[in-house]
């Protein structure tokens, strides 16, 4: 299927990790690994795998060797993991990641607890990581939490968004994700820095990661789209939430994402029947139900007999 535009979007699936992070039962190993092997198989572009972070920050993903050991990496399908520091890529590095996704916070409050450092602090880290990962053959991304606003700061000027990613592009890292964390961000809002940082960073691979906090997820992936972003992080399922940050909620839900692309004629790569037949069985890993609305409703083109009255 060819775009309306031309242009091929790219669907990320961070459930395993943005999802997970978040739930408060441990999901056992082989099931997260089952899990990812049946998404590697549906066309998504790339996996954010778990998280080498402290297992006493985030347990749920204490089995970051475990979980990206056994899975059955498919060819096309770039496997990433969250790293915050020099340890974590070490670590990553040992698994074969094929991307570290470096984190660090737009501001200074969601920063220290969440990582326990300034936006500064972690920059000094990044030129570490990056000195560590050089050679390796793994590109480096930066999730940019808070980008679009702190749940404890407030507005986070896009002046100083534009500075970070400036300061990774003199790093030679040759990505960023911009995070809206806790679904502060409007569609006006993203448009604006999306097409800002675009037109700065013209060779920066720009990902749109938004979380659906105050329902204006999927219309904040449309305005970006319409600046030019073709990479979207999504959750499988809606799930999502960074646990140091009061309020948040689950990302833009994957199957919902790719539906509303693909009913405009965008091609996503994703067989959206294979992706929801695995959310069909998130509940039952997960132990309660999702915020998904395509598994609820059906697809747009799903249609019911005729009331009996009207036959
Ligand atoms: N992987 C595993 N363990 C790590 C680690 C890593 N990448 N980095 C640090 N640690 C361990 C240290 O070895 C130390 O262990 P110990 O207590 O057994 O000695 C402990 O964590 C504290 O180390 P320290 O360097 O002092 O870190 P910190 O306490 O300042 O915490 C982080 C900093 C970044 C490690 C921690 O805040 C973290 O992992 N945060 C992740 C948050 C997250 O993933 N949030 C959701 C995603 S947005
Ligand atoms: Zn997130």
């Amino acid at each position: 299927m060819k775009s309306p535009d031309g242009r091929r979007l790219y669907i990320q699936e961070v459930s395993v990790r943005d999802g997970f992070q978040i739930e408060p039962r441990f999901i056992p190993t082989e099931r997260k690994v089952a899990l990812i092997d049946r998404l590697s198989r549906t066309g998504l572009a790339k996996i954010e795998v778990t998280s080498f972070v402290s297992p006493k920050a985030i347990p749920a993903l204490a089995d970051a060797e475990a979980v990206m050991r056994a899975i059955d990496r498919v060819p096309g399908v770039v496997y990433a993991a969250l790293v915050p520091n020099v340890r974590g890529c070490e670590r990553a590095l040992d698994c074969k990641v094929d991307e570290i996704n470096l984190v660090m916070s737009a501001s200074e409050t969601h920063g220290r607890a969440n990582l326990r450092m300034t936006p500064e602090q972690s920059l000094a880290n990044f030129a570490d990581v990056v000195a560590v990962a050089r050679g390796t053959g793994a590109s480096i991304n930066v999730a940019l939490s808070t980008a679009f606003g702190c749940p404890f700061d407030g507005d986070v000027p896009p002046a100083r968004v534009l500075g970070f990613v400036d300061r990774y592009r003199q790093l030679g890292i040759g990505g960023v994700s911009l995070c809206d964390t806790t679904g502060m961000a409007n569609p006006a809002q993203v448009a604006a820095l999306c097409e800002a940082v675009l037109s700065r960073f013209p060779d920066m691979q720009v990902t749109a990661h938004f979380h659906n906090t105050r329902g204006m997820g999927l219309a904040n992936a449309l305005a970006t789209l319409d600046v030019g972003i073709v990479r979207f992080d999504a959750s499988l399922g809606g799930l999502g939430g960074c646990p140091f940050a009061p309020g948040a909620t689950g990302n833009v839900c994957t199957e919902d994402l790719v539906h509303m692309f693909e009913t405009m004629g965008y091609d996503t790569g994703v067989d959206l029947e294979a992706l929801l037949a695995i959310a069909r069985d998130l509940p039952e890993i997960v132990e309660h139900d999702v915020p998904g609305q395509v598994i609820k409703a059906g697809v747009s083109t799903r249609r019911y007999p005729r009331p009996a009255a009207l036959a």
